[in-house]
């Protein structure tokens, strides 16, 4: 089968599959980080298209936080879904190696990801919890478990550890200081990093505007 077929019929599956999420993690997201990854890939150059396509792609049709905490449900039903295709098992094993690496999973915890092509997956996924769109992604997220949009009486965690980020518990606002405000300086690639500082202000202004208005005095 040619790549762009596999490429089309896999955009399918994964659309089929994340159809009716409301987490933040619906088609959507999937379908701007496959685009961000192709804009970073064609600016870096050199990175395999194909891999790259097919693991944004496939990123997020099963998570973890949905799964009991399962971190290798996503990369388990990506290897179905490749292995179904027939593609070479050193393709398989990259793409659900990236799919297993890619997730953050607190400050504490160093990124596994050691590949071109799974540094600019990366990238593209955590563009996406960045700037405007971030911004409404954290507080659909936070309203989906439930939890507070501020709390002046909780303090963000400095560090966490897999463990403690797992329990996504606290207000929305925590979220950013303990992952969204760190991601900049974690970025893989140059293209990257770029677009991450423009979407880095974005949440340093809505920030001090919130603050302002909880204080009354915005
Ligand atoms: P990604 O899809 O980028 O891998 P995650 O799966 O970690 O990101 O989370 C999906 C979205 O929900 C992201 O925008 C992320 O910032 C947000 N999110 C994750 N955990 C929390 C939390 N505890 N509170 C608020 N938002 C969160
Ligand atoms: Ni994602």
């Amino acid at each position: 089968m040619d790549k762009n077929k596999i490429i089309e019929q896999t955009a399918e599956f994964a659309r089929k599959n994340l159809a009716n999420e409301s987490t933040g993690h619906d088609w959507w997201h999937t379908y701007r980080v496959w685009k961000m990854s192709l804009r970073i890939a064609n600016e870096e150059k050199d990175a395999d298209l194909f891999v790259v396509q097919l693991a944004t792609l496939l990123h997020d049709i099963a998570d973890w936080k949905f799964n009991k905490g399962d971190e290798f449900v996503g990369s388990k039903l990506a290897r179905e879904w490749l292995e179904k295709l027939q593609l070479d098992e050193n393709i398989i094993s990259h793409v659900c190696e990236i799919i297993k690496e890619v997730s953050f999973m607190g400050e504490a915890e160093k990124s596994k990801i050691k590949t071109k092509e799974g540094m600019i997956v990366q990238d593209a996924d955590r563009l996406d919890a960045l700037g405007a769109i971030g911004i409404a992604r954290a507080f659909a997220f936070g309203g989906h478990r439930g939890n507070p949009i501020y709390d002046p009486s909780i303090k963000p965690v400095k560090n966490k550890t897999a463990e403690q980020y797992k329990q996504m518990d606290e207000p929305s606002i925590n979220h950013f200081y303990e992952k969204l405000l760190l991601l900049k300086d974690l970025m893989n690639t140059k293209t990257g990093k770029k677009i991450a500082e423009g979407r880095h202000k974005t949440m340093e202004k809505f920030l001090e505007d919130f603050f302002k208005e909880w204080e009354v005095e915005g």
